[in-house]
């Protein structure tokens, strides 16, 4: 980053962002990239690329644009948003984003269905991959009523490691994607978007629209370069150790009587779980905030997250070490919130 050869983003005269765009949009199979400041501009500036005002986005409840990006749809597209419910398997079933797609040709009351997004890996159904099958059947459904699909792949190499599938083929049947650098990537800003030439010119008008044209952006770019490469000169396949102490975390925490977590649904570098109140006058969500405070205290930063769940990330920065560590915390922090477990049940010997 220090060395980057830099120039003026606003005028394409850096040369470590073009390389970079270059670089992103060839891994994921588009036509051209942009380097964003985040993956909530990243989102926001498809959003404005593709969707009129009065338009309406079709995405999952839940979802990170739809509900994580401070209503940005709302204020600056000028778009209502149809949140469509998970299904069992954790996805959007493709014939639910088709029922909520809206015909205003035949009522004057509804908004214009004009681009559907989802997730991968989907952060609410805890960092779920979703398969080149999927994303095609939504793909479909999309394209058969005119309207584009935008991939919020905040995550999307968590999902290409976790099914060994190219990025490529992943963002195949998207007509733009979103990734982030300063996720699993490990780089410290930034997000790309990309899509066909067309598509990446309006987003850039609509990234200067907000404030996003940066001048020798190539500082933040140089660790893009570096870490948006599959092998071990780049931070794509490192993200297998992060999935490994997913899963070690996961492990670890289903031998606590006083934790539930579902250990078939850690796909990826997230582990979802549920604690359980310490009395039965004590509300779930109340215990669960109590435990995440507690797990905080001690040095373990967990997240309050969806359907009363609390929600552990690894990453670069988390060693199979910190995750031992961590589960040594998880015991001290059930006794600090008054916890306690029945003589005899399984477990019981960690708590003692
Ligand atoms: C699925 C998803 N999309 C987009 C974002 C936004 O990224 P940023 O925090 O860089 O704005 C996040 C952030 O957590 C996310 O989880």
């Amino acid at each position: 980053m220090a060395s980057a050869p830099l120039g003026d983003d606003v005028y394409r005269e850096d040369p470590t962002v073009n390389r970079l765009e270059e670089q992103a949009a060839e891994i994921l199979g588009k036509e051209a990239a942009l380097l964003c400041v985040s993956g909530s501009m990243g989102n926001l500036v498809a959003m404005l690329a593709w969707v009129p005002r009065g338009g309406e986005i079709i995405g999952g409840e839940s979802s990170h644009s739809l509900e994580g990006e401070a209503g940005g749809y709302a204020v600056l597209v000028g778009a209502s948003a149809r949140g469509v419910k998970r299904g069992p398997d954790g996805t959007l079933p493709p014939d639910a984003i088709a029922a909520a797609f809206r015909d205003p040709s035949q009522d004057v009351h509804d908004p214009i269905s004009s681009l559907v997004t989802i997730e991968n890996t989907y952060n609410a159904s805890g960092g779920l991959p979703l398969t080149v099958e999927y994303t095609e059947a939504v793909a479909a459904v999309a394209h058969e009523r005119g309207v584009p699909l935008h991939l919020d792949g905040a995550r999307l190499f968590n999902a290409v490691v976790s099914l060994g599938v190219p990025a490529a083929e992943l963002c195949r049947p998207a007509d733009s994607v979103m990734i982030a650098l300063s996720k699993g990537l490990a780089c410290p800003v930034g997000s790309i978007v990309a899509g066909s030439a067309e598509f990446v010119r309006r987003a850039r008008r609509a990234r200067k629209l907000v404030g996003g044209g940066m001048r020798q952006a190539g500082i933040i770019a140089a660790a893009g370069v570096l870490a948006l490469r599959y092998g071990p000169d780049g931070m794509i396949d490192r993200m297998a150790e992060d999935h490994a102490n997913a899963r070690r975390l996961a492990e670890g925490l289903a031998s606590f009587p006083f934790i539930s977590v579902d250990l078939s649904r850690v796909r990826t570098n997230f582990v979802m779980f549920r604690v359980l109140p310490t009395s039965e006058a004590e509300h779930p969500l109340v215990a669960r905030e109590r435990f995440v405070a507690a797990l905080d205290a001690l040095g373990v930063r967990t997240f309050a997250h969806v359907d009363g769940q609390i929600r552990a990330v690894t990453h670069y920065n988390i060693s199979a070490g910190d995750i031992d560590r961590a589960l040594e915390i998880v015991p001290q922090a059930w006794r600090a919130i008054g916890g306690g477990v029945p003589a005899g049940v399984a477990g019981a010997a960690l708590l003692t």
